[in-house]
């Protein structure tokens, strides 16, 4: 470590002279993580089965297909899911913010930046998380398809068993899941637990 007398980054960041700054919190105690609803074996099976479902709705002839990943929540499920899938195509990515902080319910979904600009002509492969009330994927569906793809498939790792308000077309479905709110395996809340390897509820503290 270079450029501070303390060593610390931490000290560091907060400039010469001031006070130093108490690192973050960690993660809110109003819940917990609880019970296991998908198992990480679960998972490791059922990933390679999608692919392959994938692969064989795409053809032999895709169309320069790019997978595109629905950030932060699809990163880990995109990452294992990519690994399986023997079609040479591209990686994009689209921020969608719905659940800032420790909110458990959809606060509507917004776009942050821009889609890849050559989605015309392509086969998109649209790879999210979790379905829950639709907004997020009901928003990147009419956006993808105002771009002309040659086609659009939706891949999910989790649905909830909930009364959508947006009629979504989803494609491959991972798990079906109860209506609960779930961390691990690249679901969060308040930005924490998305390393977990398993599916977990997290119900309140004081359950
Ligand atoms: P929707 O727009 O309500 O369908 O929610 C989809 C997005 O909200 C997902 O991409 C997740 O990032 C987030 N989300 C929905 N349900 C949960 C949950 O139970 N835990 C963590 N994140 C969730
Ligand atoms: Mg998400």
């Amino acid at each position: 470590m270079s450029g501070s007398a303390g060593g610390s980054p931490f000290r560091a960041r907060a400039g010469a002279g001031a006070a130093p700054q108490a690192c973050a919190a960690g993660p809110p105690s109003d819940r917990r993580v609880d019970r296991v609803l998908v198992s990480a074996e679960q998972i490791a099976a059922r990933v390679p089965v999608l692919a392959h479902e994938i692969a064989a709705a795409l053809g032999p002839s895709p169309r320069d297909p790019v997978l595109l990943a629905v950030m932060t929540g699809a990163l880990i499920f995109a990452a294992d899911l990519i690994r399986h899938l023997p079609v040479p195509l591209r990686i994009a990515l689209a921020t969608v913010t719905s659940y800032p902080g420790t909110a458990t319910s959809s606060q509507g979904a917004r776009l942050k930046g821009e889609l890849p600009p050559d989605l015309a002509g392509r086969d998109v492969l649209l790879v999210d998380d979790i379905l829950d009330s639709g907004r997020t994927l009901g928003l990147l569906q009419r956006e993808i398809l105002a771009r002309a793809p040659a086609s659009l498939r939706t891949v999910v790792l989790l649905r909830k068993h909930a009364a959508r308000s947006l009629p979504i077309v989803c494609e491959h479905v991972g798990f079906d899941i109860p209506d609960e709110f779930v961390v691990g395996y690249g679901l969060d809340y308040d930005g924490y637990y998305r390393n977990l390897p398993a599916v977990h509820a997290m119900v309140p503290a004081t359950s």
